[in-house]
C-alpha cells in the first residue's frame, strides 16, 4: 500500500489542484448517468466535480492512504448514495467493479511501475470506456529537484516523471487505443506563508517519512528557500486513451 498523506492539511494548501482536476473532467464526454473511477481521488477535488457533472451517475473514489479517504468521506457526505470510497493500491489489481470511464489528476507520477497501473485501469474500464488523466511529466518541479540534489538528500526518488512517448508505450502495452500523450506547463506561485506547508504536505511527504524526525523541519525551510517567489514550475503530462 502506498503511504499516508495528511488529507485535512492536503485540502486546505492543495489549491492547485482543483484547477487541474477541471482540466481532466472537461476532455471526458460524459451524459451524465455513468459510473466513473477516480483513481487516486485523495481529498475528492476530483470527485467532488465528477459528482457535479453525473447527476444521475456515480463515482467510485479509490485512494492508498485512509486519511486522505477519511477527509473526502467527511467533506462529500451528503452524496455518499452517489460516491464509494475503496483503500486500494492502483499498483495491484482493483478490487472494484466495471466502470464506465477513468479520470485522475496529480496522482501517476507517484507510482513507479505505469504498465502495471494502466493494466490494473484497464482491467476494471467497460470495452469502449474512455480514461482522461494528467500527473506530473518529465522536468515537472524541477527547482524542488535541483533544491533537493543541492541539498545532498539521499532518499530514494519517489516520483516518476515519464515522457508523453513512455506513457504512450505503456498505454498500449496495457491495451488502450486511440492514445494521447503530450505535455504543458503551468507556473504556480504559492504564497510565502504558506509554502512551507504546501512542500511539507503536497510535495515532500514521501522524502520527509525517511528522515528523522528531528530532521524534517530544516530540510522544508531549505527547500522552501530555494523556491524563490513561491514559483513552482509544473510540467503536467496530459493522457488521453479508449479501452477498444
Ligand atoms: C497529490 S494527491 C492527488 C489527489 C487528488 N486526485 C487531487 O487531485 O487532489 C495524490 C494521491 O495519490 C494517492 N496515491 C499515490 N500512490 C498511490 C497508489 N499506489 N495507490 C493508490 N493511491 C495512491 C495518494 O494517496 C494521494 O491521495
Amino acid at each position: 500500500m502506498s503511504r499516508e498523506w495528511d488529507g485535512a492539511a492536503y485540502q486546505q494548501v492543495a489549491r492547485p489542484h482543483a484547477g487541474w482536476a477541471a482540466t481532466v473532467l472537461d476532455r471526458l464526454e460524459l451524459a451524465g448517468d455513468e459510473v466513473v473511477l477516480d483513481a487516486g481521488c485523495g481529498s475528492g477535488k476530483v470527485t467532488e466535480q465528477l459528482l457535479a457533472r453525473l447527476p444521475q451517475g456515480r463515482v467510485i473514489g479509490v485512494d492508498g492512504s485512509a486519511l486522505m479517504l477519511e477527509e473526502a468521506r467527511r467533506r462529500l457526505h451528503a452524496h455518499l448514495d452517489r460516491v464509494s470510497f475503496v483503500h486500494a493500491d492502483l499498483a495491484q489489481p482493483l478490487p472494484v467493479g466495471p466502470v464506465d470511464a477513468v479520470a485522475s489528476s496529480a496522482t501517476f507520477h507517484w507510482i513507479a511501475d505505469h504498465g502495471a497501473l494502466f493494466a490494473n485501469l484497464a482491467a476494471v474500464l467497460h470495452p469502449g470506456g474512455h480514461l482522461s488523466a494528467q500527473c506530473g511529466g518529465v522536468g515537472n518541479v524541477s527547482e524542488v529537484q535541483r533544491a533537493l540534489d543541492s541539498l545532498g538528500i539521499e532518499v530514494p526518488n519517489p516520483w516518476h516523471f515519464a515522457t508523453p512517448e513512455e506513457a504512450e508505450a505503456d498505454l498500449a502495452g496495457a491495451g488502450f487505443v486511440d492514445i494521447e500523450a503530450w505535455l504543458t506547463r503551468d507556473v504556480v506561485t504559492i504564497p510565502p506563508t504558506e509554502l512551507e506547508t504546501y512542500l511539507a504536505t503536497v510535495m515532500l511527504g514521501a522524502h520527509l517519512e525517511r528522515l528523522p524526525e528531528s530532521d524534517r523541519p530544516e530540510l522544508i525551510r531549505s527547500v522552501a528557500e530555494r523556491v524563490p517567489g513561491g514559483h513552482i514550475d509544473y510540467v503536467r503530462l496530459n493522457l488521453v486513451a479508449r479501452r477498444p
